[in-house]
């Protein structure tokens, strides 16, 4: 589907975030991860777990169930399962159907982010997590903080696009974080095996309004802006501001910070959107989480504006690219290739493990 190809909308093989981690608690949290529902929940000795969140009983949604120690007892008809979605108690007979149990996912907790794998389980690898050293993470002098989980009606290569092209900056965001050289400045690209860079350097360049408000500097500055995309959907954001080449102290950093944006598939049109950034002191990071809220409602609603026109027309015309267009469209195509990859696999493979217990579970109106 738009802009991928048919039947393709993200890519399986890959770490997305599930959540941020101090969103996994005691409670149950629903959350709809690559069009499947996803059950996560911290068992009491603190370990984060991430479950099938559908009951295979009558598909009843286990996340508005009931927990029972570290099991879940679905709230339809009390079938409960462990948290490694084996099935335990089936209140109506005493015997446990073999074909009784629920997928479990591989759950990582890493930085800010509970990250989540719900691909081939062969293909699994938590290497494949970005590290904190290369997201910027373990910058010294930053502060790590999240600060926005987001439902977004969008599908999840709208954000993607959008964090891939921050041309928009000066437009979109023309009252707080972008200026018309954040358009005009041509990028410098690098790509690597897990991730597509893209950095702009802008000289003697106006600062965007809400830096301006935040350091109380006027006048032209240095700014380096850029985002580093690990596949298939986290992008690390670096800003920096410095005081330019013919100010008597050219050179001083006036403002430094890095973003981070994670993007995740929840169904095949909607997505999660998580953001998080570092800055240089709780103060900092206060004034940042109040003066971003606006920003990010309007990436959100370009965002769900988009996504209605493309599902409502008939046919979605081809898009009228642009040279500001490349990294993006190097971002689709390495996704694609990811997705093309995965169903030449999965066809090589024949059916895949779930497909043959969805067959068996199809048998709805035998009793097991
Ligand atoms: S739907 Fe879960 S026990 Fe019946
Ligand atoms: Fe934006």
């Amino acid at each position: 589907m738009y802009p991928f190809t048919p039947g393709s909308y993200a890519p399986r093989n890959g770490w997305y975030v599930a959540a941020f981690t101090h969103e996994i608690g005691e409670a149950l949290l629903s959350r709809w991860i690559l069009n499947q529902p996803v059950v996560l929940y911290r068992k009491a000795d603190g370990t984060a777990v991430a479950v099938e969140g559908r009951c295979p009983h009558r598909h009843y949604p286990l996340g508005e169930s009931k927990r029972v120690g570290d099991a879940i007892q679905c709230g339809y008809h009390g079938i409960t399962f462990d948290w490694q979605g084996k099935c335990t108690f089936i209140p109506s007979q005493p015997s446990i159907p073999g074909v009784y149990s629920i997928r479990t996912y591989p759950l990582v907790e890493r930085g800010l982010w509970a990250w989540i794998w719900t691909g081939d389980a062969d293909k699994c690898d938590e290497a494949l997590i970005p590290t904190l050293d290369e997201i910027g993470y373990t910058v010294p002098g930053l502060i790590p903080a999240a600060f926005y989980t987001m439902q977004v009606k969008g599908r999840y290569q709208l954000l993607n696009d959008n964090l891939l092209d921050l041309s928009h900056l000066g437009y979109l965001h023309a009252s707080s974080i972008g200026t018309p050289d954040d358009a005009a400045t041509p990028e410098v690209r690098d790509l690597s095996e897990r991730r597509l860079s893209s950095r702009r350097y802008m000289h003697d360049t106006p600062m965007p309004p809400i830096h301006e408000a935040a350091t109380g500097y006027r006048g032209p500055v240095d700014r380096i802006s850029g985002m580093d995309f690990f596949f298939p959907g986290f992008h690390a954001g670096i800003g920096e501001t410095r005081l330019p080449r013919d100010h008597a102290e050219a050179g001083t950093v006036l403002r430094t910070s890095r973003v981070w944006h994670a993007v995740t598939p929840a169904t095949k049109t909607s997505c999660t959107y998580f953001f998080a950034m570092s800055g240089e002191s709780q103060d900092a990071l206060d004034h940042a989480k109040i003066s971003l809220e606006p920003v990010l409602a309007e990436d959100r609603f370009a965002t769900e504006e988009i996504e209605k026109i493309i599902t409502t027309l008939d046919e979605v015309p081809p898009e009228l690219m642009l040279k500001s267009d490349t990294t993006a469209v190097q971002g689709r195509r390495i996704l694609q290739a990811m997705m093309d990859r995965e169903k030449a696999e999965a066809s090589a493979a024949g059916e895949r493990a779930d497909a043959a217990v969805a067959s068996k579970r199809s048998k709805t109106d035998e009793p097991v």
